[in-house]
């Protein structure tokens, strides 16, 4: 008999992938982190948001999105008003590039299957791809500004990623437009 949570998947499904992703030497990254870095938020969530790696400190801490970058993306979550339960975010790796390099096709190709894995248990109604790296290893393309039903009749959005903020300060305003055009979908 397994504990069964309102999203379906179980949390013993959860413990298992995690457990295969914190013993991955799939590639070389493992050699050199502190930390893998799994998910933050809820384990049912109606909306996901994919990002590219972890950075210096989500290596030092396990958590994703926890330094500035993270900062951003917080402010973004409460702009949206969704409820603690209804986000998760995760990364595209698993593992921290090192000098944290984008990472290469290569290193996204072999992650992928976990972040496919992670992405069915958690069973969102929106997925919000936070720049090229997460599009890429998502593997549909969508453009900026564009709303995207795919295969498995799951929204598709893409927006800056946060880091890509802090460079581009206007891009803030720009996005939380964005964001606002297509509350209805995590709000209603
Ligand atoms: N940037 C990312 O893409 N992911 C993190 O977890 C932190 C910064």
């Amino acid at each position: 008999f397994l504990e069964e949570e309102d999203g379906g998947s179980t949390n013993s499904e959860f413990d298992d992938l995690n457990k295969r992703i914190l013993a991955c030497r799939r590639c070389d990254l493992h050699l050199t982190v502190t930390n893998k870095v799994i998910s933050k938020g809820s384990n049912h969530p109606k909306v996901v948001f994919i990002g590219e790696a972890p950075g210096k400190n989500e290596d030092e801490t396990g958590v994703p999105f926890c330094g500035r970058a993270g900062k951003l993306l917080d402010k973004m979550i409460n702009y949206m008003e969704m409820k603690d339960g209804d986000w998760a975010v995760i990364n595209t790796l698993k593992c921290r590039p090192p000098e944290n390099r984008t990472p290469t096709t290569k290193e996204i190709e072999i992650c992928r299957p976990f972040l496919t894995e992670q992405l069915h248990l958690m069973n969102p109604t929106v997925i919000i791809l936070l720049g090229n790296t997460a599009e890429k290893a998502f593997g549909e393309s969508v453009g900026w500004g564009e709303l995207k039903k795919t295969k498995d009749g799951k929204m598709l959005l893409k927006i800056f990623h946060p880091a890509a903020m802090i460079y581009k300060r206007e891009r803030e305003q720009e996005q939380y437009a964005f964001l606002d055009k297509y509350k209805y979908l995590w709000t209603e």
